[in-house]
């Protein structure tokens, strides 16, 4: 498979909602995700297979002064576990250095198992949890990676 990273904008619309839908259910409205593509101090990075042009997963966060909160981050449900989670995340955290990023946190629900191993795979620590955090009463966990601008 032939993958490329790229800058995803408002021309993506349809494709990040399909795939939020497919992989989460439909977290974000049209209209977040609206905001998601053209606020100017969020990075939404998508990888596409190259040949197809097929949006295959997506990252997004958003920076607050130095800190990078991640906010969305899904692969398609049919090319999971194949490295594309890590291949994004590693070219966020790329992004993240050019911009003087001292860590990246998010939130992550308790019991989502593939994305906790995901997260400890890419080197996270649990900082914290949120009580009932989400709609259905779930806890989520605090995770942050600290980022050496050096390496
Ligand atoms: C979390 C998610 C983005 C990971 O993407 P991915 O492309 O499947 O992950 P990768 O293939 O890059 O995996 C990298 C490493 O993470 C760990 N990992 C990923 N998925 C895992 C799983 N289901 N079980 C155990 N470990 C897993 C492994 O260590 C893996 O390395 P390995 O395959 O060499 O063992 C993906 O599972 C997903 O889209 N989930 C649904 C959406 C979601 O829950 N998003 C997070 C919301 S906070």
């Amino acid at each position: 498979m032939n993958l490329t990273i790229i800058q995803l904008g408002i021309m993506h619309l349809n494709d990040c909602m399909d795939l939020d839908q497919k992989s989460l259910n439909g977290i974000w409205t049209k209209s977040q995700w609206e905001i998601e593509l053209t606020d100017s101090k969020r990075i939404c990075l998508g990888v596409i297979e190259f040949e197809t042009k097929k949006l295959l997963g997506l990252c997004s966060a958003w920076l607050v002064i130095d800190e990078l909160h991640i906010t969305f981050i899904a692969v398609d449900p049919m090319n999971q576990r194949k490295g594309l989670g890590k291949f994004l995340l590693s070219a966020l955290i790329k992004r993240s250095k050019s911009l003087q990023t001292n860590h990246i946190h998010l939130e992550v629900k308790d019991n989502n198992e593939p994305a906790k191993a995901f997260y400890e795979s890419m080197g996270f620590k649990m900082v914290g949890n949120r009580s009932n955090f989400y709609k259905d009463g779930r806890d989520a966990l605090i995770l942050k990676k600290e980022i050496n601008i050096k390496s």
